[in-house]
């Protein structure tokens, strides 16, 4: 049984003091959500910061993006093994305002993902297609062309450690949610596609889903066989409906 894991993707939000708020916030109502792992990916520059405060809570944290690089003359950029030094447990890769924003190919993606798991970190991997190739039945097609960057490079023994969040980008922060049986379909297909090669790979493997979850659909999405858990972008800033998601997980 996979156990189920949510995960705040705050993005470029928050402040020294809005954090500080949160997170109190967040660990003092998360005392009954022992079943489900949670996690915080903030801001890097307040990794530092959100370590100090979880330090001790049942709460990990992690990044939501790395250079592609192992260090050097990368203005701007975050190595893995600074990730690791703040003990982050997950990065995320890939997300698709990464890819869509700052033109990170399906190739920088797989080399992230394979810097983050030789460090030791877990990578969570965002993958999902445009609201124009959902409508031209593309949606399996985008999703395992994604996957299988990934599965060339690091093979299937990249998932043995890994996550993956599937995340639409019609529904990242529009207010649009997939259906619980939109969403179902997608993993189920990403689960086979990793079975073909590897059961027990597959069968362990944590597949989130992301897109305007809230508090309100929650439930409805976890109930679903094959998704295990979400990656929380708009609704990970308060702490009551972050909070109330994690509730609605397995
Ligand atoms: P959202 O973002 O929950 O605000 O839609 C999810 C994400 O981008 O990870």
């Amino acid at each position: 049984m996979r156990q189920s894991l949510v995960v705040a993707n705050w993005k470029m939000n928050g402040s020294l003091a809005s954090n500080q708020a949160l997170l109190d916030a967040i660990k003092q109502g998360c005392q009954d959500v022992s079943h489900v792992q949670i996690s915080i990916c903030p801001p890097a520059v307040y990794l530092a910061q959100v370590s100090q405060l979880l330090t001790g809570s049942a709460i990990s944290w992690g990044a939501q993006n790395v250079s592609h690089e192992a260090g050097g003359a990368f203005t701007g950029e975050i190595a893995v093994s600074m990730l690791a030094e703040l003990q982050c447990r997950y990065v995320i890769i890939g997300h698709s305002e990464r890819r869509s924003l700052y033109a990170e190919s399906d190739q920088v993606v797989a080399e992230k993902f394979a810097r983050v798991r030789n460090a030791g970190l877990i990578p969570i991997l965002c993958v999902g297609e445009t609201l124009s190739e959902r409508e031209s039945n593309q949606t399996e097609a985008v999703v395992l062309r994604q996957l299988d960057a990934v599965l060339a490079s690091e093979g299937i023994a990249g998932f043995h450690q890994a996550v993956i969040a599937y995340e639409p980008v019609w529904a990242i922060g529009t207010g649009k949610t997939a259906s619980r049986e939109q969403a179902q379909a997608v993993h189920a297909v990403i689960r086979q596609h990793l079975a073909k090669q590897d059961a027990a790979v597959a069968e362990k493997i944590q597949i989130l889903y992301g897109g305007s979850v809230k508090a309100n659909n929650a439930t409805e999405l976890f109930a679903m066989p094959d998704i295990d858990g979400g990656l929380i972008g708009g609704a990970s800033l308060q702490a009551q409906e972050f909070l109330a998601i994690c509730k609605a997980a397995r």
